[in-house]
């Protein structure tokens, strides 16, 4: 009797999980296939650089585990459309700095961190689907995603693309120190022990090297097309 009036459990739900390193353009494809199908959008690596920036902000040190999960089990999140506010205060673009990024992948390798806030990527899944993008959707938070896409491209690309986005901001930066950061960081999200950064072997292969965005969201939506994942 209480299946019928309990919500759909999110392995019920179709999700599209879309991993990949750092700069692979991950948020903005998943982002416009999200709005192609009318699905909602979890970008799982925002949730690790506000654990990361709410850390800082209470003076706890990222280095204190079990301080740094109490942060991530409590913190007070709100996404609307691209802004993200931490306690109603809105840091879209302060988690979006290359700092907030080396900072949420060291907290991003604590175990109890990502075991805090598992549960709440998972309440993203709501009816129509969900497209999620991180480095563990299809192997920990969706295993049982109705698509699975390992997003990359070449270090040099991924960073030229990360050095037009610091430019665009004003910022002013180097390919080769762009280049460094992004090893560091790839270095340490496929290393680390605890949902590490890998290649799926039922994940689909979509090298951005050489093509758009827009290429990437239509490879993606013929993919969705074809496994009859939405109707
Ligand atoms: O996707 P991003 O660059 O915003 O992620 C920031 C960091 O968070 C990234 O270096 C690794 C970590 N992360 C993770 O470990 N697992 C996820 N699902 C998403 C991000």
């Amino acid at each position: 009797m209480h299946d019928m009036i309990l919500k759909p459990s999110f392995s019920t739900l179709p999700v599209i999980a879309i991993d990949g390193p750092t700069a692979s353009g991950k948020g903005t494809v998943a982002h416009r296939v999200a709005d192609a199908l009318g699905f909602h959008y979890l970008d799982s690596g925002a949730l690790y650089r506000l654990t990361a920036l709410a850390a800082a902000r209470a003076e706890v040190l990222l280095t204190d585990e079990t301080a740094v999960a109490e942060i991530a089990r409590c913190l007070k999140t709100r996404f609307v459309g691209e802004s993200v506010f931490l306690s109603g205060v809105d840091v879209s673009d302060e988690i979006r700095t290359e700092s907030a990024g080396q900072n949420a992948s060291l907290v991003a390798a604590m175990p109890s961190v990502r075991a805090a806030l598992l549960e709440r990527q998972r309440a993203f899944a709501e009816h129509p689907g969900l497209v999620a993008d991180g480095r563990d959707m299809g192997s920990v938070v969706f295993p049982g995603a109705a698509l699975k896409i390992f997003l990359t491209a070449s270090v040099e690309a991924r960073a030229e693309r990360r050095l037009n986005q610091l430019i665009q901001k004003g910022n002013s930066a180097i390919l080769r120190d762009v280049v460094k950061e992004l090893r560091i960081r790839d270095e340490r999200d496929t290393n680390r022990p605890v949902a590490p950064l890998m290649r799926l072997v039922d994940a689909q292969l979509l090298d951005t090297t050489e093509i758009s965005a827009n290429e990437a969201v239509e490879q993606i939506l013929y993919w969705v097309k074809k496994q009859s994942i939405v109707n």
